[in-house]
């Protein structure tokens, strides 16, 4: 499916600024990233050093990374070389040799080997429509074992549509000032204008529908973050 012409240009929707090396080259600090408790609550799910993980969307790393010692082998997925780049240099700089570099999308991943024990997305799967977005569920459980765990965050809406002007002026109130420092009320701005993040109420029927059943779901208080906790059906 992937050669068909009317097929998805992941690399066109990954927004432009996560091809270009400057942007990647600050994107750490201005992200701040923390992921201490992801990877406890991995822990807890019971990733191990016999556990296959695979990122997808996965950046500069920041998770990958943070997860490889406490398993077996990490698979790296994003189509932005110059974030593989980075994810690369971070990998080799900290001597971590369980970490493979992929570039590849959500829907162009052809996944090898065995099947993955977790499946790990954040603040990547918006860069697809809701058509493209359901499409590539059912491949994160194709990469899936069965009983494996997605864990998926990404922006989404935890409201109802009259409640959109409201909780959207509220999240841009609370932008950075300074780009080094987060994302600034313009960047924001232009994530809503080209980028496709849908509502909760959206999303999860299509995580279901995919085959995957709902086992923790939480929204930001700022309802405009969503984070599941998935396990695929048994086949
Ligand atoms: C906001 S960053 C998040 C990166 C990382 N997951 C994190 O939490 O720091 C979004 C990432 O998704 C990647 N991306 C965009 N579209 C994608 C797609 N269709 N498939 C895979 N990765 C994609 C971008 O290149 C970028 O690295």
């Amino acid at each position: 499916m992937y050669t068909r012409r009317w097929f998805f240009d992941e690399l066109a929707h990954a927004g432009r600024e996560h091809l270009d090396p400057h942007y990647v080259a600050a994107y750490d600090g201005k992200a701040g990233t923390d992921v201490v408790e992801e990877v406890a609550l991995l822990r807890d799910l019971g990733l191990n050093e016999r556990s296959m993980l695979v990122d997808l969307g996965a950046g500069t790393g920041t998770l990958a990374l943070a997860a490889a010692p406490h398993c077996r082998r990490v698979v790296a997925v994003d189509v932005s070389r110059a974030m593989l780049d980075m994810l690369n240099t971070k990998a080799v700089r900290l001597g971590m040799a369980n970490v493979e570099c992929v570039q590849a999308g959500f829907l162009s991943y052809e996944h090898r080997g065995e099947m993955a024990d977790y499946v790990y997305s954040r603040n990547a799967l918006h860069h697809l429509p809701d058509f493209w977005k359901a499409l590539a569920l059912e491949r994160v459980a194709g990469i899936l074992k069965s009983d494996g765990i997605l864990r998926l965050r990404d922006l989404a809406f935890a409201c109802d549509q009259d409640e959109v002007d409201r909780v959207i002026e509220n999240w841009l109130a609370s932008a950075a000032e300074r780009p080094d420092k987060g994302w600034t009320r313009a960047e924001l701005e232009a994530h809503l204008r080209e980028e496709y993040s849908t509502f909760s109420w959206l999303l999860e029927p299509m995580l279901e529908r995919s085959g995957f059943e709902i086992r923790q779901t939480s929204y930001g208080t700022a309802s405009v973050y969503a984070a599941y906790i998935c396990a695929k059906h048994r086949s």
